[in-house]
């Protein structure tokens, strides 16, 4: 075999000797080789190493971690009914209920061929159901925190078998916000275990926390460190902060968007623009930690087949989320933290796909916006808004004709259509099929 045939070689999931059923299921998902961070990993997780790993958002870093921890703990696989024999061996943390949600299905399709039991628990339901799950046994267990505490606290599971802890979005699982009951689910662990860390994101107070519970732990960075992924262009526009609705509404409709995941910082600013949106005739959902959980999964999921075309959130959808071929993501508001600037724009640029972020920065952000520069070591430059054509193509299904009539006071000399009266023009694809006049409802906003 020649060098470069070797190499090859080493690119192919077989050559990453994954227990068949492993590689039977990639396959069926329709992977055909691995990624980078999946082939430097997953042997040295197999060889039995802590690793704090680092890979741009996209890069299939669950499988990274999952592929492995499954093909260690498929000789305790067996179909007794013995919940003892279904001890806990794998605890995976996650940082929010949708990407525990989201990472257990992944579990469900790589293990899809192997007989071992997996579950999710996060807050925000009914704990019955779960304790169910967990009182049956399973061998791989997706949590968030602090629900995973309540049932530990009941004692409907025990941790005291675990074998594989991961941390998911490990940076943000060791900031202060969740480190207290990480510290808490540490103790309930065996001392001997393998730990994971992943996320695409590390700082060096993190690296030096993570290696006080780490044991010799190796460090996996793949590509240069908490770089944003290439695949997504960064656009920055400079606005206004009471023109931001209306530069929102225009690039959606000069680039003729399918779909976009809007970011604001607040709960209550992601609510405000909402309202206005829905106001303006778009359709969109709208994403926050206030919202029930039901809401939450309703208006994600709804996002994530394609029926919902805009989606407002707050950071609770910045970490993890994979939706297949999101074209683009809006910084309606920069993040305070720029770590979350680089996993907000990784919502799209996934998986091989390109993908487009578009910030809108007010004046009051500029201090953000430099912050963010210096984290991804990257100058972004300033384009002026996109001008509206003259006649826009034409768009299937488009509800309203729309005809370039009269001038935009915010860009003079861009004609923009007023076909609509009162309301904004916005991307024909983002507008519902028919849709009466809405009621401007709300006195202040
Ligand atoms: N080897 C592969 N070939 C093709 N697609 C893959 C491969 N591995 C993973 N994927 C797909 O890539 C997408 C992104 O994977 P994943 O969510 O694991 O990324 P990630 O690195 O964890 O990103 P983030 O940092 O945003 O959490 C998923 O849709 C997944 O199914
Ligand atoms: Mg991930």
């Amino acid at each position: 075999m020649t060098e470069s045939s070797a190499l090859e070689a080493a690119n192919t999931f077989e050559e990453l000797a994954l227990a068949p059923e492993l590689l039977s299921a990639v396959l069926e998902l329709g992977y055909t080789v691995p990624t980078p961070i999946q082939r430097e990993a997953i042997p040295l997780v197999l060889a039995g190493r802590d690793l704090m790993a680092q890979a741009q958002t996209g890069t299939g870093k669950t499988a990274a971690f999952t592929l492995p921890l499954l093909h260690q703990i498929k000789p305790h696989a067996n179909a007794s009914t013995s919940p003892a024999r279904h001890p806990v061996r794998a605890l995976v943390l996650a940082p929010t209920r949708e990407l525990a949600i989201q990472v257990h299905e992944s579990v469900v399709a790589y293990a899809k061929n192997l007989p071992l039991r997996s579950t999710v628990v996060y807050g925000g339901v009914n704990m019955k159901e779960q304790e169910a799950d967990l009182r049956a046994g399973v061998e791989v267990l997706v949590a968030t925190p602090g629900r995973l505490l309540d049932h530990a606290g009941n004692k409907t599971t025990l941790l005291n078998q675990v074998q594989f802890l991961v941390l998911d979005e490990a940076d943000r699982m060791l900031d202060m916000g969740f480190l207290p009951d990480l510290k808490r689910i540490l103790d309930m662990l065996p001392k001997n275990r393998q730990t994971l860390l992943f996320s695409a994101t590390f700082n060096d107070e993190i690296t030096r926390l993570a290696g006080s519970f780490l044991k010799d732990p190796l460090k996996v960075e793949v590509a240069r460190k908490n770089s944003a992924t290439e695949l997504v262009e960064q656009i920055v526009h400079k606005v206004a902060e009471d023109d931001k609705i209306e530069a929102l509404l225009r690039v959606l409709r000069v680039r003729n968007l399918s779909q976009a995941l809007v970011f604001t910082r607040t709960k209550l600013s992601a609510d405000k623009l909402g309202r206005r949106l829905q106001r303006r005739g778009v359709e969109v959902g709208v994403i926050h930690g206030d919202k029930a959980q039901v809401e939450r999964i309703l208006a994600l999921d709804g996002f994530k087949q394609g029926k919902v075309k805009l989606l407002v959130a707050t950071d609770i959808a910045a970490r993890g989320i994979d939706i297949a071929e999101l074209p683009c993501v809006f910084n309606f508001e920069l993040p305070y933290s720029p770590e979350d600037y680089v996993h907000r724009i990784g919502r799209t640029g996934r998986a091989g796909a390109s993908g487009l972020a578009v910030s809108l920065v007010s004046p009051e952000e500029d201090k953000l916006l430099a912050g963010v520069e210096r984290f991804i070591n990257k100058r972004l430059e300033i384009s002026p808004l996109p001008s509206v054509p003259e006649r826009p193509a034409p768009v299937r299904d488009a509800p309203v004709p729309i005809q370039a009539e009269h001038t935009d006071a915010a860009d003079p000399g861009v004609s923009v259509p007023r076909s609509r009266r009162g309301r904004e023009p916005v991307c024909a694809l983002f507008l519902p099929p028919v849709r009466p006049a809405e009621p401007d409802a709300s006195p202040a906003e």
